[in-house]
């Protein structure tokens, strides 16, 4: 009966074909490691949250007057609403956890190189839409922090020479943050930009699935092939990473769960404090700083004393990245069989991040803000010296099969 439905299917639409190319007979490497979990429960995060969010755009009214009390009212009075809000902000925290390994993964094993290089640029370009979709959900709740944070970031592109002015505007649609602002990061926030993350998503997979997928090793598997083709370290996706994947995801199930139900707001690092009173114009907080998966960014941002500097080094930040398979000379790709100069900096590089990240939390001192100077000069270097390091540093032999 199955059988017959699916052959009915297959003449109309290349359902099997598809399965088949993409899991029961794309062969992936057999020695995948803990940090190889991350795209799949980057995909179970980008579900939650597109789920969630759908649910909570039925109670929620996007108009400065409404937006508030509409959280209060989902929190308080709509029916599963707290669980549907703390499974949103919780999930975009998440994201940003997941994503921030599944990148390091990359940086780990050489996974941006070539011929990985499209992977990489439509991870990047992921990334980017997913602070973007970040940046203007949290202007939603429309709560002292949604409407100072959305003013910093908004009046950066003031910096910018001639258009700076007339390009803020333009974002705001207002002479100031007002309800237009609201309703247009609303519009862009649930339609626009989830429907583009998407697109890039499907992107990213059918780019990996073009080449294969980098191991721990760094090995390429299509090398060393047995009879019928299938790569002698290979194994099929499904269903051997498919059950692989769901221990993953139950794993992290338990974590997310917990952070659900006993800390939501995380002392204020997902759901920050300011947040929980009505956005007032006249009253700016003591202290304004993004959500942490912003801070080290905006760390960079603040260590430089030209505003305008300051933003070209934040954009710069993230720009280079981009580039990243072409600053790498390595002959090599995994961190494993890579010199001392790259483990070292790889690590000054992780190091400087989150030092950063800490910075871009804590109201600014002389004493952080050389620290941050430092830790910036530091990520910049990271990128800047590495076709230097990766070409003079002796590498290890790469193994012919993988080595699990
Ligand atoms: C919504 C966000 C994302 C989703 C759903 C996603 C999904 C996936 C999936 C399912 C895989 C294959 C499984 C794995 O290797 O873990 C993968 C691989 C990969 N992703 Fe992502 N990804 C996302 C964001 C990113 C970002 C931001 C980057 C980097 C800028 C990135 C870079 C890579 C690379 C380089 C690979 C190949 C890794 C390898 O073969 O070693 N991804 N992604």
């Amino acid at each position: 009966m199955m059988s017959k439905f699916m052959e009915w299917v297959d003449a109309r639409f290349p359902a099997t074909k598809m399965f088949e190319e993409h899991l029961s007979k794309y062969y992936a490497p057999k020695n995948f490691n803990f940090f190889y979990f991350f795209g799949s429960l980057a995909l179970l995060v980008l579900v939650n949250q597109i789920v969630t969010g759908v649910w909570l755009t039925m109670s929620y009214t996007p108009s400065a007057e409404d937006a508030f009390a509409s959280v209060e009212y989902i929190m308080r009075d709509v029916e599963y609403g707290w669980i549907l809000r703390y499974l949103h902000s919780t999930g975009a925290s998440a994201f940003f956890v997941v994503v921030y390994l599944h990148m390091f993964r990359g940086l780990l094993y050489g996974s941006y190189q070539k011929p990985r290089e499209l992977v990489w640029i439509f991870g990047m370009l992921i990334y980017l839409m997913l602070m973007a979709e970040a940046f203007m959900g949290y202007l939603l709740p429309w709560g002292q922090m949604s409407y100072w944070g959305a003013q910093v970031i908004i009046s950066l592109f003031g910096a910018i020479p001639v258009i700076g002015a007339d390009l803020t505007q333009w974002i705001r649609g207002d002479y100031l943050i007002s309800g237009i602002t609201l309703n247009r990061f609303f519009a862009l926030h649930v339609v626009a930009l989830p429907i583009v993350i998407l697109g890039l998503v499907v992107l990213h997979i059918l780019a990996l699935h073009e080449v294969g997928s980098n191991n721990p090793d760094g090995v390429d598997i299509k090398k060393k092939k047995d009879e019928n083709g299938v790569p002698l370290d290979g194994i099929a996706f499904h269903p051997y990473y498919t059950v692989k994947d769901i221990v993953g995801v139950v794993v992290f199930l338990f974590i997310f769960c917990f952070v659900v139900f006993f800390f939501p707001e995380m002392g204020g690092y997902f759901l920050e404090k300011p947040n929980f009173e009505a956005a007032n114009p006249f009253k700016t907080p003591d202290h304004i700083a993004p959500v942490w998966y912003f801070t080290p960014f905006y760390a960079i941002l603040r260590a430089i004393p030209d505003k305008l500097l300051g933003v070209v080094a934040m954009g710069g930040a993230i720009a280079v990245l981009f580039v990243l398979p072409w600053l790498d000379r390595s002959p090599v790709k995994s961190m494993r069989y890579k010199g001392w100069m790259s483990k070292v900096w790889l690590l000054v590089f992780c190091v400087s991040f989150v030092i950063l990240g800490v910075l871009g939390v804590l109201s600014p001192t002389p004493g952080r803000t050389l620290l941050s100077q430092v830790c910036t000069f530091l990520y910049f270097a990271y990128f800047i010296l590495m076709p230097f390091y990766t070409r003079l540093e002796k590498t290890k032999p790469v193994p012919e099969r993988v080595t699990g």
